[in-house]
This record gives structure tokens, sequence and C-alpha cells, in this order.
């Protein structure tokens, strides 16, 4: 039953604060809070706002001024998450769940956890609407900081700025345009008093953020039109924060364990000869290497769902052939189909015949040119347009196509100065809760890549139904994770895109999209020799790792300038498959929990945020909670620099030895850390000077990190030899995970995997190891499992239970290493000091 409380003390403010609605006045109109089992409604004059608790800490703002609610539609959010309820406490200004109090003061709504510590507050005039048009305003602490909104530009955080989301081909953006390809309509506010919190507004129009750009300590966000419906996720961390989005906006699907080898692009190897030679090259250089991609020129005129068989006679040879080399083919199909009425191009014709194509208000089918020439535009908010889509790719299913590109699908329209479709040109929709019904452009584009990327995975799904689907796109709108990975787009080769590249695929990793990727080498211009070799270094720890660069510019596979450089760039490509059980781990990890595998590093270490060398400028950042990377803060400088380590205790990645540890005399091939002295303290932890070289990229290991690797594979189709290796890392909290399935199909979902959680504790003579009970029916590749303890002093007593096992102590390293039969799998191992 609904109760309904007069709010007096909110009558005045309110009053002010709606002043410039359309509507009647309302200062005559009393503001009233009516409990609801699972929240309230607030009416003031002809505004209506009603809360809902999905969950304790998951809030859902919905506004209108016409009586009538926005329509319980979406296309991030699904139905079945939309209908999530909690039971709520009403009291006399708003009601609680278990974690939070909502309570409309003076005329403001204001979230704040139990304890009184607000999360997020209405500024003074929340709500402005004008038209269609509305604008919601809420306080800016000064200790904020604002993060996500995919892959925006503009270095890291948000705050001080304003954007706008409209998916724009966005060719050679510069580090400070703005919109570019993506609209994720989602940000994080971190550093207030209640902690970590969310808001994501669900309206796909050319929606608008203001993080006290326009006025000082408002944070505004607002579209032109659509509905006024927008959730507040608490935290009180930044990782609950990211898991609860992605709870209702859905989680990355795991990809298949190839997707995170390195990957081989260019726009574009023009003939099956030319990419049979790259990967001939790769091989012989043993650069290891899981895919080569095929970009546009790999069909006949540019026409998608055709193949130029002068160039490409035998595709499902050509796969098969560098499918036994271990290398997967990934091609380029865009959402433009060819207008080509009367030649048999069935992409066509067929979609004439289903009625599939965007029109134009006249009722005629929408013309425009891109790669094709002129083309028409797939009806992607049609379920039916959406199925016959993605039957389309039945014949590259049958060759053997690995994956599937979408580009070009913000939509991108060559000739115009708008470079997209006219605004009024018509969609049909009729899924997803939305009434039947056609919508113009203005609604339909910030959605047209991620409908395009849904179309194609599920084509694939079906096409394929026991394979993991593999769709990479260019646009897309919140919620697109669950369809397809992406990258940044038409980057250039510039030292600033690097750091750029960084910022951004932390911020899509924050918005739901885990696995982003940016063009190793940027892909308009022509890097110089190091910078080539620096985007090696940082790309081997992208979530995705491909290099990709422009028709017509300089070459970047990586033995362009030299034996010098290959050697380095090689062993960074080799650095990332030792680490394959660990990146592996962290995608399963991310499809489970929406934990992004490349995070900010104050994700898993939160003072991080106010460290000295955070702020604008910052593109360090983790690959899961274990390894730290700190790159040079200006890459293209010989300077050497100060960086911070959080507070804990850190080893040295290339070294084993712990931080700020003398390093010995090189040896023959290995990195040896630039690292000079540190120790020196800051707030959260110390500094550490780094010297940059050229060969080194400075990674550190987290104490209490237990971290799998496997020995180099020139493909993850190849089984490594020898064994699991386990660095053990002693710290507090001290785990590491193993997962392994088949890295490939989808038997993980009924139990064909291994997860197994390994712990170490510190104890006074020593480190004991715990392997925990094995999950599941996988059998892993390994027999043996190789533990190297670091930051050991002294001899060693190994025992696994009661045996004892025979161990190598390296005084230098500060290792002490020995190996176990993997047929024991789990129990106790105690390395002790005798
Ligand atoms: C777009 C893409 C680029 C691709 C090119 C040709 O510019 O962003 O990656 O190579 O189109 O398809």
């Amino acid at each position: 039953m609904h109760t309904r409380t007069t709010v007096r003390t909110a009558i005045a403010a309110c009053a002010m604060s709606l002043s410039i609605l359309a509507a009647a006045p309302l200062h005559a109109e009393p503001a009233a809070i009516a409990a609801r089992n699972d929240g309230m409604d607030i009416r003031q004059g002809s505004l209506r706002i009603r809360v809902l608790a999905l969950t304790d800490d998951v809030l859902r703002v919905t506004l209108s001024t016409n009586g009538a609610l926005p329509e319980d539609a979406s296309w991030a959010v699904p139905a079945g998450v939309r209908a999530r309820r909690v039971g709520v406490q009403a009291g006399p200004t708003g009601f609680a769940t278990r974690s939070l109090r909502v309570d409309v003061q003076d005329g403001r709504l204001v979230v704040s956890d139990l304890a009184g510590k607000v999360i997020s507050a209405d500024a003074i005039d929340p709500v402005k609407l004008d038209g269609h048009a509305f604008t919601l305003r809420k306080a800016m602490p000064q200790s904020e900081h604002y993060f996500g909104l995919g892959d925006k530009t503009g270095g890291l955080d948000r705050r001080g700025k304003s954007f706008i989301n409209w998916n724009t081909d966005a060719f050679g953006f510069t580090s400070a345009d703005d919109p570019i390809y993506k609209s994720i309509p989602f940000f994080i506010g971190v550093g207030g008093a209640g902690g970590s919190y969310g808001v994501f507004l669900d309206n796909t129009y050319r929606s608008w953020f203001d993080f006290g750009h326009r006025e000082d300590g408002v944070l505004a966000f607002g579209a032109p039109d659509g509905p006024t419906d927008y959730y507040l996720i608490h935290g009180p961390s930044t990782a609950e924060v990211v898991r609860r989005y992605t709870d209702l906006t859905g989680k990355a699907p795991l990809v298949p364990r190839w997707a995170l080898g390195y990957q081989q692009s260019r726009y574009s190897y023009m003939s099956g000869d030319e990419l049979r030679q790259v990967v001939a090259r790769l091989r012989a250089e043993r650069v290891p290497t899981d895919v080569v991609w095929l970009d546009i020129d790999w069909q006949d005129r540019n026409r998608p769902f055709t193949v130029d068989r002068k160039a490409f006679p035998d595709m499902t040879g050509l796969i098969r052939d560098l499918g036994h080399q271990g290398v997967k083919v990934i091609t380029i199909s865009d959402l433009h189909v060819a207008r080509a009425a009367g030649q048999g191009h069935a992409p066509y014709d067929t979609g004439v015949q289903a009625d599939a194509f965007v029109r134009n208000p006249d009722g005629s089918t929408y013309v425009a040119p891109v790669w094709p020439g002129d083309s028409v535009f797939p009806d992607f908010t049609q379920a039916r347009t959406r199925d016959w889509w993605g039957s389309l790719f039945a014949e590259q299913v049958r060759m053997g196509v690995a994956g599937s590109w979408n580009d070009m699908n913000e939509p991108a329209i060559f000739n115009t100065p708008t470079k997209t479709m006219p605004l009024d040109t018509r969609h049909r929709i009729d899924s997803d809760d939305f009434a039947p019904r056609t919508a113009d452009h203005r609604e339909i584009h910030n959605v047209y890549g991620m409908q395009n990327t849904r179309a194609t995975y599920d084509g694939l799904r079906k096409l394929a139904p026991g394979e993991r689907a593999v769709v990479m796109t260019r646009a897309s709108y919140a919620g697109g994770q669950r369809y397809a990975v992406t990258w940044t787009g038409d980057n250039l080769a510039t030292w600033d895109h690097l750091k750029l590249s960084v910022q951004q695929i932390i911020n899509l990793g924050l918005s739901g999209f885990s696995y982003g990727a940016a063009d190793v080498s940027g892909f308009a211009g022509g890097p110089s020799p190091d910078l080539l070799t620096r985007w090696f270094e940082i790309g081997a720890f992208y979530p995705l790792f491909r290099n990709h660069s422009a028709k017509g510019t300089p070459r970047v596979e990586p033995w362009v300038d030299g034996a010098a450089h290959l050697r380095i760039r090689r062993r960074f490509v080799e650095e990332r498959y030792k680490l394959m059980p660990y990146l592996y781990a962290l995608a399963e990890q991310n499809a489970r929990t929406g934990d992004p595998i490349l995070r900010p590093v104050f994700y898993d270490y939160p003072s991080a945020l106010n460290l000295p060398c955070a702020g604008q400028d910052a593109w360090t950042f983790t690959l899961g909670r274990a390894l730290l990377v700190l790159p040079p803060p200006h890459p293209e400088s010989p300077q050497g620099y100060r960086t911070c380590l959080p507070e804990g205790g850190w080893f040295d990645y290339w070294t084993g030895l712990p931080a700020g540890t003398p390093v010995p005399a090189a040896q023959d091939g290995a990195i040896q850390s630039a690292t000079q002295a540190t120790g020196e303290a800051h707030a959260g932890g110390s500094f550490v000077n780094e010297t940059p070289r050229l060969d080194h990229l400075p990674v550190y290991v987290r104490a209490g990190t237990i971290l799998p690797r496997q020995a180099v594979v020139q493909s993850t189709a190849d089984t490594p030899r020898g064994p699991l290796m386990l660095d053990v890392y002693p710290g507090p909290d001290c785990t590491g995970e193993l997962y392994v399935d088949d890295g490939h199909s989808l038997a993980f979902e009924k139990g064909g995997y291994l997860r197994q959680t390994v712990r170490c504790t510190v104890r006074p003579d020593g480190v004991a190891i715990e392997f925990g009970p094995r999950e599941g029916s996988f059998a892993p590749w390994w027999r043996e499992v190789a533990v190297t303890v670091h930051g050991w002093q002294g001899k060693a007593d190994v025992r696994a239970g009661e045996r004892k096992v025979a161990s190598r102590v390296d005084a230098t390293a500060r290792t002490v290493g020995f190996t176990l039969d993997d047929a024991a799998q789990a129990g106790a191992v105690l390395v002790r000091r005798p």
C-alpha cells in the first residue's frame, strides 16, 4: 500500500529549483512523498519522480512531467534485471535499504550511507526542464574525481570537463576531441565522503555530462530528449560500483584464450599470399602470434560479405593452413551493404526481401556513400533484421573465420559534414520492452553500433553454437560489452596517443568494456622506431594486443626497425605469453565479476587516488591486482623520473627482488631493473626513481601474490613445455588464482574447467603455501608445478605435508625454488628456514 506524507519543508526549495519548468507554476504545489514497498514516489506539481530500490545498493530514478513515467524499456539493462526489487523501510522524508538512506531534504534528493555519510546529493535547482530536454544537477564535492564514460579523451580524470555522447567517426582524433566513437553514459565518482558511486543515465539521445566545467561545484548531466531514467549505484569501493554496474548492464563474456595472444593487423593485407608471408615472417622471427586480421581489401570492391577471389582465391585453404601454424583469422564485415540492385549481390537482395534497411521519412530506403560506394543500412533495432544479419555470416563460419570485426558502425557516412545519417531517418523498434514503433535517428544513433554487434554476436553464436564468439566493434553503447570487445579507433602514432591509449582503456574497463585495445603503433602517421618499441612494451599489457596501421603509412610489424628493436619487442610479446595463465584467469574473473583486466591503480589500492604521482597525467595502471605498470610520465623523454608505489610491499617483476634492492650485474639478455634507490616514503607508499631505458618498462608485483606463468609458446594453441610456474611473492592476503579450460568452447559453463586458489602465509620461520581444493573437471596441461618463493634469505627446508621436497636456494636472486608433482594437486607446503 502507498502511504502519503506531505513534506512541507521541501516546498520552498522545490519551488525555486523547478522554476524554469514550462508547465504551470509549481510554487503553489506541495511536494509529497508516497512510500512504496520498493521505494517512493515524489510529486511536485506536475513533476513526478519515482525512486526504486533494485537492490540494497542500486537505485533507479525516473522522472516525468506528464503524469506517465518513462516506458520501462532499455537496450542496456535486461528486463529481468530491471524487474529486481528489494523491500525498503519508509521514513518521514524517504526510505532506507539495508545499506542506503534516500531522503528528500529541502527539495533535493540525498543518498547517504547508514552512517549518514553523503554518497550523492542533488545541487540547488536539481531538475531543469526545457521542452523535451532535461538537466539534472548534483553537488560536486572538492574531493571527488570522476571516471568512466568509456574511451573518451581528455586524460584519466573527468573532473572539470564536459562531454557529449554522440558516436562519431573521429579519424585522427586528438586528446582533446569529443565526442568520439562510443557513448557510455556512465561515470563513477571516487573520493567523496560516502565512498565511490556510479551514475548510469540510460538515455540513448545525444546526452551530455559536465563535471564542474560550466559551474564550479555542480555536476550536471542531461539530454535533449528521451527518458529521464538513471541508476545510482553505491560502492563504497570502486570495485563494487563496477561489479554492480556490470550486474545491471551485463558482463563481457569470457573470450577464447587465443584472443589474448598477439594479433597482427594492417589496413590492409592485400592478398592471401601476403598474409601467408606475414605469418611466415612472424614465425621465422619467433614473435608469438595468435591472430591475423583481414581489413576491407579482403572483400570484392569493399562490399561486406564478399571475397576478392583474385587476391584471396582460397580462403578456406588459407585459414586452414594458418590454423596449422597456430594462427586464427579475423575478418572485417562492416554494417553498410552495397546498394547493388540487380547484380546478384545476396546481402542486398535478401535485405530488400526482408525489408531490412533504414528508411527516409518519405518511406524510401536511405542510401549513402561509405567504403563500397552507395550503401544501405540495416535496421538493427528490429529483431528480424538482426536475425537476417546474423545469418549472413554462414559462409565465413564455413571458411573457418575465427571472429568478426564490425567497424564504421557509428554509423559513419562519407561526404557529409555530420559524418552520419540525417537525424530524421526512420528506424523500427520491436524488442527489449520498447513499444513497437518507428523512431528517428536522434534516438537510435548511439545504440546503432551496439545493435550491429548484437546481431553479429548472436549470429555467430547460432552458426557455431559450441564456440565463444569474438566480435570487435568501434562504436557502442552501455551494455555493448555483452556482444563485443572494442578498440579506440583511428589514433595517431604519437607519444601523446600512447599515453592516452592507456587512459582510454582504463576508463573503458571502468565502463564495463574490459576488453579494450588501441592500435599498437597508432593508426595514422607512422611511429619512430623508439615509439613503436615503447608501444609494444605497453601493448603487451593491454587487455587485447593488436598491432594495426593505416594504408599509406610505414609498415609497423615487429621487425621493421631492425634486430635491436625486434629483440625488445619480441621479449615483451613473449612476456605476455608467459603471463598467459595469469591473464586468462583475469579474463575469467572479469566474466564472473566485472572486475576490469587493466585497472586504474586506485581500483585495488584506493589510497593511490591521492598519491603524489596520481593526477591528470597519470597513466600508471595495474593488470589485475598483482601487477603494477609504471611507464615514464613523459614517455618521450630520456630524463629520470620519480614514481609512486602504493602502500604495501612490492617486488620488481623483472628481477624478482624486493623493490629497491640494488640490482645485480646484468646477465646476458635478462632485463635488468633501471630502478634506483627507493625507500623514500610518501603518504600512501614509497617513491621509486626510474631511469628510462628503451628496453625496460618498470613493472612491480604486489607482495602477497602468487603469480601463475608458463613457458613461452609461439601460439596459445601450443601446449607449454615444462611445468606451470608459480612465483610466490610473500606478503599480506597472499593469493593466486589458477583457472584453465579448453580455451575456446562453452564446456566451461558445464563444469569443464579447473579452478584452484593458492594462498600463502608469512610465518616467523618462512612461508606456508596452501593449495586449495580443485573445482571443475578439466585436466590441466601441466604435470608439475615449479614454485619460486621470492625475497628468500638463508637456507631452506621444504615439506609437502610430511614429505621433504628437494629445493634450490639462489642467494643472489633471493629465491628458493622447488617442483611439485601436479598429481598431488592440493595440500599444504611449508617452506622454512631450518
Ligand atoms: C577505419 C577503421 C580502421 C580500418 C579502416 C579500414 O578507419 O577505424 O581501423 O583499418 O577503417 O577498414
